[in-house]
């Protein structure tokens, strides 16, 4: 158990003299605080604390109250898709899944680069049935010039691939992601 001990000395103008009296009457105790299995052990002990002590109770409310965002994968996952894209993707897209730096801008037949897959490009309009598929068949039927992968990666591989791929992603858009992605499931 981790025991962090953190008094913030700020002070809160709202704090009534009846949340004071509360709060002080417990100020030797220690206030437990679980959030999603990391636990926060607080104990404070000067009198001014106190207040800062509730500013913090109301912070970790909001925070409580937009818990970590969960994935789809785990982390074996991550690392065995890692190996994947290594094998079969870094050459194009970048070993970092950053892509070609001039993505956005067609050659002289027409042809895009390699986008960045690691959430700052487009990938993350797209739900994972649609991106399976693009690994399987490429972007050549779509017009575009990407292999398609269907005869060397299975479809546990090419999870795994994207399991890395979306552990670039941050949880803004990873919930953006994952929001569509569900309706493109509802939609079937
Ligand atoms: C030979 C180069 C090349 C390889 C290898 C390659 N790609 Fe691509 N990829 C591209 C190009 C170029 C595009 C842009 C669309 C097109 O031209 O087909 C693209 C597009 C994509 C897209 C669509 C991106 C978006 O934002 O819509 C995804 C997803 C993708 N690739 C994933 C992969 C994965 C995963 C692998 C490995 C299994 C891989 N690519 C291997 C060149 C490649």
């Amino acid at each position: 158990m981790k025991n962090i001990n953190r008094c913030f000395h700020g002070g809160v103008p709202s704090v009534t003299a009846m949340q004071r009296k509360k709060h002080l009457m417990k100020r030797n105790e220690v206030i437990l605080w679980s959030l999603s299995g990391l636990t926060i052990l607080v104990g404070c002990d000067d009198q001014r604390s106190a207040a800062g002590d509730l500013q913090r109770r109301t912070a970790s409310v909001s925070i409580l109250q937009s818990p970590p965002v969960e994935r789809w994968y785990g982390a074996g996952q991550i690392v065995r898709g890692n190996k994947f894209y290594l094998e079969n993707c870094a050459e194009c897209h970048r070993p970092d899944a950053s892509g070609a730096a001039n993505w956005k801008e067609p050659d002289e037949q027409g042809n895009y680069p390699p986008p960045p897959l690691n959430g700052t490009a487009h990938t993350w309009h797209h739900p994972l049935s649609v991106l399976r598929r693009t690994v399987r068949i490429g972007g050549v039927p779509l017009g575009g010039s990407m292999p398609g992968f269907a005869d060397k990666l299975n479809e546990q591989q090419i999870d795994d691939i994207f399991a890395w791929v979306q552990s670039h992603w941050s949880d803004e858009i990873y919930t953006i992601w994952h929001k569509r992605n569900l309706q493109s499931l509802k939609k079937g």
